[in-house]
């Protein structure tokens, strides 16, 4: 049997096993565009359980993508805080303002064209709204596929990422969305990646190749990890007559726009003494994709309202300041100062 012939024998019992074990998840009911849209920008690099509440908050506040346009950007970042990744909240600000003009768009490419949209996600929506044969190959797709085919081409390689689309593309059945779905919900909660998965419970136990080999754990094949930078921060959270010194990051780069509390390399940080009196201090670790932040936090007693900063009330700070998760461990000195 040829490799294609072998996929498309493995799509009905992924399927069938998708409709009987699939998570109940919010956005499971919809083939809305615009809400499929949202869940799958939340999901691209967050996982389900921490989007449920948000999905829900934010399509309760932006029901549509002409209310989602009519929103002022602070205000999205704000229903954004704690997800990170905050350029995905602009895009989806600004690719709402195009929405709300012409329309949602009805075709791949048209989907692909908006802002904050790649390959994926446009796959993802095309197949989950509209029923087209598109796939949506992520690392977790990759990751059944090798298996399922004992393929060990570099999933690293973006080549390979299409190659598996292409061949995705020649099996899809109708039912398109639960599909795509279903890809997902087997690398989500079968096939897992690092450690055993979970081959009893899998509906291609008797298809998969790598399985049936005993070597799932041999799949993927990846490329060798790039170790992640590290970065020591001094922060300084500012205090005076229940003020806060707060100051916004640059527009570019990691965090673009959000607000912080005073940062300084460690190197070329004045001492905490300069700013006042140290009242408190403590150690925090932040870790994004591409570098760690290693923070030493002071809370001080300021001698002055510094000119350079915002100074803000902690109830300010909590309704009107996108704020960064990476800030969290400091954020209780503002309720107990
Ligand atoms: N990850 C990305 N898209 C998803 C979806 N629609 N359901 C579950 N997990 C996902």
């Amino acid at each position: 049997m040829d490799e294609l012939e072998f996929l498309k024998s493995a799509v009905p019992p992924l399927l069938g096993w998708y409709r009987i074990y699939k998570r109940d998840l919010p956005w499971r009911g919809t083939r809305d565009p615009y809400r499929v849209w949202v869940s799958e920008i939340m999901l691209q690099q967050t996982r389900v359980e921490a989007v449920k509440t948000y999905y829900c908050n934010f399509l309760e506040k932006f029901p549509t993508a002409e209310a989602l346009a009519a929103a002022e950007l602070p205000e999205v970042l704000k229903s954004w805080e704690g997800l990170g990744y905050y350029s995905r909240a602009r895009n989806l600000h600004a690719a709402a303002k195009i929405i709300a003009e012409s329309g949602f768009p009805q075709t791949w490419e048209g989907v692909r064209a908006l802002p904050g949209i790649g390959d994926y996600t446009a796959g993802a929506i095309c197949s989950i709204a509209y029923g087209l044969p598109c796939p949506a190959v992520d690392g977790n797709v990759l990751r059944i596929l090798t298996r399922l085919l004992k393929d060990g081409r570099n999933i690293d390689d973006n080549r390979t990422k299409a190659e598996f689309s292409a061949m995705l593309k020649e099996v899809y059945p109708e039912g398109a969305g639960d599909f795509c779905q279903s890809l997902m919900e087997l690398g989500a909660i079968v096939c897992v990646p690092n450690g055993a998965p979970l081959c009893g419970q899998c509906p291609w136990r008797e298809f998969c190749r790598a399985h049936l080999a005993g070597e799932e754990e041999r799949y993927p094949v990846r490329a060798e990890k790039r170790a992640r930078k590290r970065a020591d921060y001094m922060v300084f959270v500012l205090e005076r007559e229940g003020k806060f010194a707060i100051e916004q990051r640059k527009e570019s780069g990691l965090l673009a726009g959000l607000w912080q509390f005073p940062l300084m390399e460690k190197e070329s940080a004045s001492p905490p003494e300069y700013f006042g009196t140290v009242a408190a201090k403590r150690s925090a670790k932040h870790i994004f994709t591409h570098v760690e932040w290693h923070m030493t936090g002071y809370l001080v007693r300021a001698r002055e309202f510094f000119p350079d900063y915002v100074w803000a009330s902690e109830r300010e700070i909590s309704e009107k300041y996108a704020l960064p998760s990476a800030f969290k461990a400091f954020t209780p000195w503002l309720s107990n100062s």
